[in-house]
């Protein structure tokens, strides 16, 4: 007997799901502080550009493959053509590495959420607090574990039962905590040292008012490039997670319509996520303030917190309860990009696939959360930064496989199969796509230079 694909039973579900993947960790950490560092204003309205050209242009690809394809990343380059089915191992190796250091990750947010919820988020406020953590030796490892069980129940329970029903429950309530905190950042006021009050309104501006100064040429090339990495890391394209959702997705469903959906959330919890950072740590740590990545939120905005004073302890368990739910919702969609692939590859079962799987990620996880502690060791990084074992899973992955994946797919859509092929995908109940020229010219020659660009700069080829 054929089995059956699985579906999402509603373009609703669909949406949410692929916005959860989409909402993630990048979102709260990675975008405030990219907007604070170029210019603000500045940086939105480059990023949003991009978003509209090169984001909805690899994010309509990747999802009308999945959904022509009916295959997950691995099996679905070699069904579109068999001298391009090279791409899937590669793309399917990209959340293979992601998966593990990605549920590290989550680990950490959990145990914050924890911290928070039971009151203890003064303790965070302690230089020594995360660094502590991290180098623990059994800890890391326990919370690991528990991300990686939650991500790995829902995932065995499936497309519908499992990520669509999540999503439907936890984008809702995140979008609510996102808002709020935000309103309540934009409340927030202290008083410098020279007496002057500084409010959160003043943090607005930062972020908004784009900032020309000492912007030259190469500077706004630079601009550019970040926004550009970030919004590629961002919507989730080359993970395998957009074929793979895509593959779920009704032939009858409205894709266009859902993917302009799926763009304008990711792009509106990233600004969010701004307004709810910029100011907090403006007020209370002034513009020097912000950092990127985990500094950011496992170091700063607990200092933010315990200056709130007693609220602070609310605020913070709702803000990594939040941040809990965009990683959760991540998480699932990169393990399915792999399970799906390992079902359609290998014909095993999603409990098969599942546990397969979760127990490969604990092993990894394990190894790099020892990589804080038995197993540290520093390397320096062709693209100037020096790191762990998590960062080298990361680099690999993000900077060095995901350019290439997304390369290959440009031209093998823009050169090989033609850009109609997708458009007609998108379009095969006779809906309109408006960005049709836009559409051609990005995917057979915009992207795949810009994602050159983005190789070259991770190589250390560009500085
Ligand atoms: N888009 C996610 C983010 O912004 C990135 C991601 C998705 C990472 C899925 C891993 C898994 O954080």
């Amino acid at each position: 007997m054929k089995h059956k694909r699985s579906k999402f039973k509603g373009s609703f579900g669909f949406v949410l799901a692929a916005a959860g993947s989409a909402v993630g960790l990048g979102n709260i950490w990675r975008f405030p502080y990219l907007a604070a560092k170029d210019g603000g204003g500045l940086f939105l309205v480059v990023y949003i550009a991009l978003a509209l050209t090169f984001g909805f242009t690899l994010l309509t690809t990747e999802i009308s493959i999945g959904r022509n394809t009916k295959q997950s990343p691995l099996t679905a380059y070699g069904k579109l053509h068999k001298k391009f089915s090279f791409i899937g191992p590669i793309a399917y190796i990209v959340p293979f590495l992601i998966m593990p250091y990605y549920c590290v990750i989550g680990g950490w947010v959990l145990k914050y959420f924890i911290t928070f919820l039971t009151g203890h988020g003064i303790d965070a406020t302690k230089d020594t607090y995360f660094t502590g953590f991290i180098t623990d030796k059994v800890w890391p490892i326990v919370f690991l574990a528990i991300f990686l069980l939650i991500c790995a129940i829902i995932i065995y329970k499936g497309v519908s039962g499992g990520i669509e029903k999540t999503s439907r429950i936890m984008m809702p309530i995140l979008i609510v905590l996102v808002v709020g905190i935000a309103i309540f950042s934009l409340t927030l006021h202290s008083k410098g040292e020279d007496g002057k009050v500084i409010t959160g309104l003043h943090g607005l501006k930062v972020y908004l008012i784009p900032n020309f100064e000492g912007v030259t040429v190469k500077k706004f090339f630079f601009i550019v490039m970040d926004a550009l990495g970030q919004l590629f890391y961002s919507l989730s394209v080359a993970m395998g997670i957009m074929i793979t959702y895509g593959s779920y997705v009704p032939d009858k469903s409205h894709l266009v319509k859902s993917i302009n959906q799926i763009e304008i959330f990711d792009t509106l919890v990233a600004f969010l996520a701004g307004i709810m950072i910029i100011p907090a740590v403006f007020v209370f740590m002034g513009a020097d303030g912000m950092s990127a990545g985990p500094s950011l939120m496992f170091v700063s905005l607990p200092k933010v917190f315990a200056s709130m004073g007693k609220i602070g302890n609310v605020i913070g368990a709702l803000f990594f309860g939040m941040v809990l739910f965009a990683a959760i919702t991540s998480g699932i969609s990169i393990l399915e990009a792999i399970v799906s692939s390992l079902m359609d590859k290998f014909k095993f079962s999603r409990i098969k696939a599942t546990t397969f799987e979760t127990v490969i990620a604990l092993i990894i996880g394990t190894i790099v959360c020892l990589g804080y502690n038995l197993l540290y060791f520093e390397v320096k990084l062709p693209n100037g930064s020096v790191g762990q074992i998590l960062d080298i899973l990361d680099y690999v992955s993000n900077y060095i496989l995901m350019p290439v994946v997304s390369i290959g797919t440009c031209i093998l859509i823009g050169w090989v199969l033609k850009p109609q092929f997708i458009i007609s995908e998108a379009t095969k109940n006779g809906e309109k796509f408006g960005r049709k020229t836009l559409y051609i010219i990005m995917i057979k020659y915009i992207c795949p230079i810009l994602l050159l660009i983005l190789l070259l700069m991770s190589l250390g080829l560009i500085k």
